[in-house]
């Protein structure tokens, strides 16, 4: 194989009591990608579209990505990178983590695969470093492995691939302003008192076991983040109001994506997903935020290869 095209899928980290720790994939939103292999070794973005951003590897995500993981894979064959972008960066569903996902995964399997999920997982960190000053795998551990997982520790990268109850759907609202994950990682405190460390650590396990059993009262319950929350929540426009009228019209639980703006709910079912969507819709309809929402199941698979 020469050349390969792939969806790389959109996801929503954190999930309120798993900060830096938890996230899932999403279906519906995501980047294509094409790589090629050429005669000239190295690394070459050719093409960005979508969006306004550097070809420079150095200075791109992909680049950094792909570069980290062919110095671990010395060859003569080089890489030619395409982006076609729909994942608009800084919305706080993953930018950066599909680029440098896709460059990874792409460039792996176009190499015959000589490494494992976790190792690209380590490599695609690195472009994550570059966008948001932080080595955070909670983006792209969904994107290359699917589902919902669970970063145990990054140095070294152990990833948990937790399962998916089947009903569980999401919906993103995506309110269109910029929010740099930099940025939103810096107004967070650096100390967490032991009574919030507390908390957190019981909604996090809880949720663990919620999603083992499918139990949706007891991931409902453990739903909850009391450490960022409260502070990346200033930023977003609305949010008390979208998180009380998504949980009135049935949602198990209402939180930031990542670093935001976007805003997820979790959902047993897609008619409950629409009832949020609907209530979601009107409120920021009514502050004239452009926006976009999306309902989605959790996308087991995580990057697709696409026809050529
Ligand atoms: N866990 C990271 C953060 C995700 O919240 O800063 C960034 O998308």
């Amino acid at each position: 194989m020469d050349e390969i095209k792939i969806f790389c899928p959109a996801s929503v980290a954190n999930m309120s009591c798993g900060f830096d720790v938890l996230g899932f994939c999403l279906s519906p939103v995501g980047d294509e990608m094409v790589i090629r292999k050429t005669n000239s070794p190295g690394v070459k973005i050719t093409k960005i579209e979508g969006q306004d951003l550097p070809l420079d590897v150095k200075k791109n995500v992909a680049g950094i990505a792909a570069e980290a993981l062919l110095k671990e894979h010395p060859t003569q064959t080089g890489f030619e990178i395409e982006i076609y972008k729909n994942i608009k960066a800084g919305s706080g569903i993953g930018s950066s983590a599909a680029s440098a996902a896709g460059a990874v995964f792409g460039i792996n399997e176009l190499l015959n695969k000589p490494f494992t999920a976790t190792e690209l997982i380590t490599f695609a960190m690195e472009g994550e470093a570059l966008a948001s000053g932080a080595a955070h795998a909670d983006n792209v551990a969904p994107v290359l492995m699917g589902g919902i997982t669970l970063v145990r520790t990054v140095d070294p990268v152990d990833v948990i691939k937790l399962p998916t109850p089947n009903e569980l759907t999401a919906v993103i609202l995506h309110p269109k302003i910029e929010l740099k994950t930099l940025h939103a990682r810096e107004i967070i405190k650096k100390n967490v008192t032991m009574e919030k460390a507390i908390k957190q650590w019981g909604n996090l396990g809880a949720f663990v076991s919620a999603l083992f059993n499918e139990d949706y009262d007891l991931i409902s319950r453990s739903l909850k983040d009391e450490i960022v929350e409260p502070m990346r929540s200033l930023l977003i426009p609305e949010f008390d109001s979208l998180k009380k009228a998504s949980i009135d019209a049935g949602a198990l639980g209402f939180g930031i994506s990542g670093s935001g703006p976007s805003v997820f709910a979790l959902t047993k079912g897609k008619d409950t997903a629409h009832k949020v969507s609907k209530v979601i819709n009107q409120i920021i309809s009514s502050i004239g935020i452009d926006f976009e929402i999306h309902i989605s199941e959790i996308n087991k698979h995580g990057i697709k290869i696409l026809p050529n």
